[in-house]
C-alpha cells in the first residue's frame, strides 16, 4: 500500500440491530495532514471513528494503519498503535486532580511508589507547552469545560501518538481557545502527526483542514482538498438540499414594540457578575456575546434562579421578582436550555420520548402520572420539527448520535411553550442544516411573542438570529448592537475593546 497514508479504511460496513449505519465506506488520511470528516448529525462519523479505535467491531471491511492491517479490539490497543482519540463526550474523571487525569494509568513511579512531585511537574510542563497555566493539583471539576477539553488533549498527546482524533473537540471552546487548540494542531502537524478533525463549525473546517471527507447517511460522498470546495458546495454535498438557503441565511431587521418582558439592572453576583444591565422586550431575540468567563452563563443562571444575585433588581412584566429555585422560574414560564447538556442533559437508559417530556409535566402528567399518549404526540411532533434522526421515539436516547441527543434536549425546553427561553449554546454539536431549522424555530417562537435570550460562542449565529446583541466583558456590559450595527466584526471589537458609548441600556 501507498506509504503516503497513515490510515486507510476500506469498505467499512456497520449495522446496529439490523439498521445499516455505515455502508462500504472508504476513508484515508495522509501522514501529517489535518483531515476533516464531515456529515450531518447521524451520518456515521463517530461510528467510523469508534471502529477505528476499537470501541465497535466492523461487520465488513479492512483497516490499514501505517501500512499494516490492524484489528484493534479496545481503545487501549488502538492507543498502543499510536491512535489517540479525544471523544465528543469528555471521558475524564472530574474528582481527580488535573495532573492525575493526564497521567491516569501511566503513573510515574519511584521505587515502587507513585512519584507525585514528578507527576505534578510533568503535567504542568505539558500544559504550559499548550499555553495553559493552571494549578494541576486542583480537581479537574474546578475548571470549566474548555480547560477540561485541553486536559483531554494534553493527555492524548502525552502518549506517543501518530494520529490524533478530535471528535468535536472545539464544540465547547470559545474563539480564543479554538485558536490555542489550532496552534496545538499545527504543532502536531509539523511533527508529522495526522489529525482527524470533526466539527460542525464551518469556519473552523476551512481554517484548519487540508482535506475533507464527506459522509451522508452512512455512505461516502467523496474526498476533496479543502481549497477546492466553497462553503455552499461543502454544505450541499453534506445535506443534499437547499444549501444556498442554509449558507446565505440573512437576518431581517424587525420592529419590536417597546414592551419589556425583562429588565435586569446592575446585577451583581460574586466575582463573576459586576453590575450587568439587560433588557429584553416581548418577542425579542437578544444575543449575549463575550468570551468564556465574561459572565454570560452566570447571568443566565441568576435569571433562572440557580444562582442568586448579591444586588441589583430583576423585573418581569413590570413586577420585581427574585427566584430562589429553578422550579419557581419554570412555574413563571421560563425555560433554560443549559450549555452543560452532558451533565444536566440526557437521562441515559430512558427513551427519546421520556427524555423529551421530562420538563413538560404540566402538559403530560396528571398528579404525577405521565400521560404516555400525550408525551408521545409531543415527542413525535418535535422529532419531526427538528428532524431528530432516530428509528422511533421509543429508542434509548444513548443510541442516538451526539447531535441528535442535543436536539432532544433542546426539544425538551422548546416543547414547554415558555414565555421566555434562555438558550445557552443551543446549536453546539448540531449540523449546519439542523442549525437552520433551529434558527427558524427561534424566529417562529419570537414572532409568537416569546422572548429569547441566546447565548452563543458563534458570532455568526448571533448575527443571523438576534434583534439585539449585548456584549459582556469581565462581568460587565461592554456594549450593545442593534439593527444594521449588528456584525461579527463589531461584536469582536466590543469584546476586545469595549465601548460603553454604544447603545446604552
Ligand atoms: N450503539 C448504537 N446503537 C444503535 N444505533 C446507534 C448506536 N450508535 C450509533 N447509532 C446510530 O448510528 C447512526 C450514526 O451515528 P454517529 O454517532 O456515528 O453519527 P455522527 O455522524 O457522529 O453524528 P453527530 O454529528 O450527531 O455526532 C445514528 O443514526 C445513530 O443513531
Ligand atoms: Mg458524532
Amino acid at each position: 500500500m501507498d506509504n503516503e497514508y497513515i490510515l486507510e479504511m476500506k469498505g467499512i460496513t456497520k449495522q446496529f440491530s439490523n439498521v445499516e449505519v455505515l455502508h462500504q465506506v472508504d476513508f484515508k488520511i495522509k501522514k501529517g495532514e489535518v483531515h476533516a470528516l464531515m456529515g450531518e448529525n447521524g451520518a456515521g462519523k463517530s461510528t467510523l471513528i469508534k471502529i477505528l479505535t476499537g470501541v465497535y467491531t466492523k461487520d465488513a471491511g479492512q483497516v490499514f494503519f501505517n501500512g499494516e492491517e490492524i484489528h484493534p479490539s479496545s481503545t487501549l490497543e488502538a492507543q498502543q498503535l499510536g491512535i489517540s482519540p479525544i471523544y465528543q463526550e469528555i471521558s475524564l474523571i472530574p474528582q481527580l486532580s488535573v495532573a492525575e487525569n493526564i497521567f491516569i494509568s501511566r503513573e510515574i513511579k519511584k521505587k515502587g511508589f507513585i512519584d507525585w512531585k514528578e507527576i505534578y511537574k510533568k503535567a504542568e510542563e505539558i500544559l504550559k507547552d499548550l499555553g495553559i497555566n493552571i494549578d494541576v493539583r486542583k480537581p479537574l471539576r474546578s475548571y470549566g469545560t474548555a480547560i477540561q477539553q485541553m486536559v483531554a488533549i494534553a493527555r492524548s498527546i502525552m502518549i506517543n501518538s501518530k494520529m490524533v482524533i478530535m471528535d468535536e473537540a472545539t464544540s465547547s471552546l470559545d474563539d480564543d481557545e479554538v485558536q490555542i487548540l489550532f496552534n496545538i494542531i499545527r504543532k502536531l502537524k509539523s511533527q508529522g502527526i495526522s489529525i482527524l478533525f470533526i466539527s460542525h463549525r464551518l469556519p473552523e473546517i476551512f481554517e484548519i483542514s487540508d482535506s475533507i471527507t464527506i459522509l451522508k447517511d452512512g455512505s461516502l460522498v467523496g474526498e476533496y482538498p479543502t481549497s477546492s470546495l466553497s462553503r455552499t458546495e461543502l454544505v450541499s454535498k453534506m445535506i443534499g438540499r437547499n444549501a444556498e438557503d442554509v449558507v446565505n441565511y440573512k437576518r431581517t431587521n424587525r420592529q419590536i414594540k417597546d414592551e419589556y418582558y425583562l429588565r435586569a439592572k446592575s446585577i451583581k453576583s460574586g466575582v463573576k457578575l459586576r453590575g450587568i444591565n439587560l433588557d429584553i422586550r416581548k418577542g425579542e431575540v437578544v444575543g449575549l456575546a463575550g468570551l468564556l468567563g465574561a459572565g454570560r452563563t452566570e447571568l443566565a443562571r441568576v435569571l433562572f434562579g440557580i444562582d442568586h444575585k448579591d444586588s441589583g433588581s430583576i423585573e418581569i412584566n413590570g413586577k420585581e421578582i427574585s427566584f430562589k429555585l429553578p422550579r419557581e422560574a419554570i412555574k413563571y414560564g421560563i425555560a433554560f436550555c443549559s450549555e452543560d447538556r452532558k451533565v444536566e442533559g440526557i437521562i441515559p437508559n430512558m427513551t427519546v420520548a421520556e427524555n423529551l417530556c421530562i420538563t413538560n409535566m404540566k402538559k403530560v402528567s396528571y398528579f404525577g402520572v405521565i400521560n404516555k399518549r400525550k408525551c408521545s404526540s409531543i415527542a413525535e411532533e418535535f422529532v419531526k420539527k427538528l428532524r431528530i434522526k432516530t428509528p422511533s421515539i421509543a429508542q434509548n436516547i444513548k443510541n442516538l448520535s451526539g447531535g441528535n441527543q442535543q436536539k432532544v434536549i433542546l426539544a425538551r425546553w422548546l416543547s414547554m411553550e415558555p414565555d421566555f427561553i434562555i438558550l445557552d449554546e443551543p446549536t453546539r454539536g448540531i449540523d449546519v442544516g439542523a442549525k437552520k431549522e433551529i434558527e427558524d424555530l427561534i424566529r417562529q417562537m419570537s414572532s409568537q411573542g416569546i422572548s429569547i435570550l441566546l447565548i452563543s460562542s458563534e458570532f455568526e449565529e448571533l448575527v443571523r438570529n438576534c434583534d439585539r446583541i449585548v456584549v459582556l466583558r469581565d462581568g460587565m456590559n461592554a456594549g450593545i448592537l442593534d439593527g444594521n450595527d449588528i456584525s461579527e466584526d463589531k461584536i469582536m471589537n466590543l469584546i476586545a475593546n469595549g465601548n460603553m458609548a454604544v447603545g446604552g441600556n
